[in-house]
């Protein structure tokens, strides 16, 4: 299938399957397709009726990446797939959702890389995954559109526990610079590539308005909660130590070499991607704290 084409030039869109619906970019984008109004939006998860208590408007469809034969029939009669998966050490589930989709004869395949692949100096084992992901996606003839975000502005709720605790910002390289985009804009940019016409065959690099450092979101996230806060630049070795207690040996690698190449200002650069997609400016991280101040004074035990 050309990959060129025009999404008007494929008939109606009625029926969307947004894999990994429950996760961060999964979840705003199916509250944006509900919106419309308009689409049949499969929502794919591996427990529906944990997924239920998130309160997710859609149908939820159980499916496990790891097996072919829910895929199949969860993108049967798809219209348009959001291809979002999260494990770098299970490439065959992106082979198991991308055979699903062909098999179906999805009409477009919208996954969500990341910015990083482009960076010559990237080799770890969590860039060289999306590298194969996207290189798989082009070569499978599906039509396609790759939306590559740099970091997302939510990992600063990783802080809400410490900073309402102690009132403190624990981060490695407090001053260096990362573009972080807001998932809220990649959901938008999904929502458009979805739904919209003369996205095929094109790659969105979203990123924020501007770099932004730890140390700077912690003064920002000061000034929008009202309270003082203080932040605290940690090794990479005592970083490692906290990586090592959730994740195995070889993604800690993965991100240390990352926090090493933001360090050597290698996630700075801002680009057009958020604005080239949806028409709309990125937003700034002031406006992302500022929405979500409540999730960082209402802090769960
Ligand atoms: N975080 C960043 O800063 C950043 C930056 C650039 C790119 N990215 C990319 O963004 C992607 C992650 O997006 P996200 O943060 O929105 O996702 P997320 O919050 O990590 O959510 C993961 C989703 O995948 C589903 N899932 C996981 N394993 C599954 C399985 N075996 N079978 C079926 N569903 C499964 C989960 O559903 P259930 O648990 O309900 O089954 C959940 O909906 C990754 O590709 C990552 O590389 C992230």
């Amino acid at each position: 299938m050309n990959a060129a084409g025009s999404r008007a030039a494929q008939g109606p869109l009625r029926r969307i399957v947004l894999a990994g619906a429950t996760g961060t970019v999964g979840r705003l984008t199916a509250a944006r397709l509900a919106a419309t109004g308009t689409y049949d939006v499969a929502l794919l998860t591996r427990d529906p009726a944990k997924a239920a208590a998130l309160g997710l408007p859609g149908r939820l469809v159980g499916a496990e990446f790891a097996s072919p034969a829910t895929l199949r029939t969860a993108l049967r009669g798809a219209d348009a797939l959001l291809l979002v998966t999260n494990d770098p050490l299970r490439p065959e589930h992106d082979v198991n959702l991308l055979d699903a989709a062909a098999a179906a004869g999805t009409p477009h395949v919208v996954k969500l890389s990341a910015q990083a692949v482009t960076d010559p100096d990237a080799d770890d084992v969590i860039t060289r995954w999306q590298r194969a992901n996207e290189e798989r996606l082009r070569a499978s003839g599906l039509p396609w559109t790759l939306l590559r975000p740099r970091s997302f502005m939510t990992h600063a709720l990783a802080w809400r526990r410490d900073i309402a605790r102690y009132g403190v910002v624990r981060a490695v390289h407090g001053d260096s610079l990362n573009a972080a985009v807001d998932p809220a804009d990649i959901a938008d940019a999904a929502v458009h590539a979805l739904t919209g016409s003369g996205h095929l065959g094109r790659t969105y690099a979203l990123t924020g308005p501007r770099a932004i450092s730890a140390r700077e979101k912690t003064a920002t996230l000061s000034e929008v909660l009202g309270r003082p806060l203080v932040f605290d630049e940690i090794s990479l070795d005592r970083a490692r130590e906290e990586w090592r207690r959730r994740l195995p040996e070889v993604l800690v690698e993965a991100l240390t070499l990352s926090a090493e190449r933001q360090h050597r200002g290698a996630k700075a650069a801002v680009a057009s991607g958020v604005r080239d997609a949806t028409g709309h400016a990125p937003r700034s991280f002031r406006a992302w704290a500022t929405e979500q101040a409540p999730a960082f004074t209402h802090v769960p035990a």
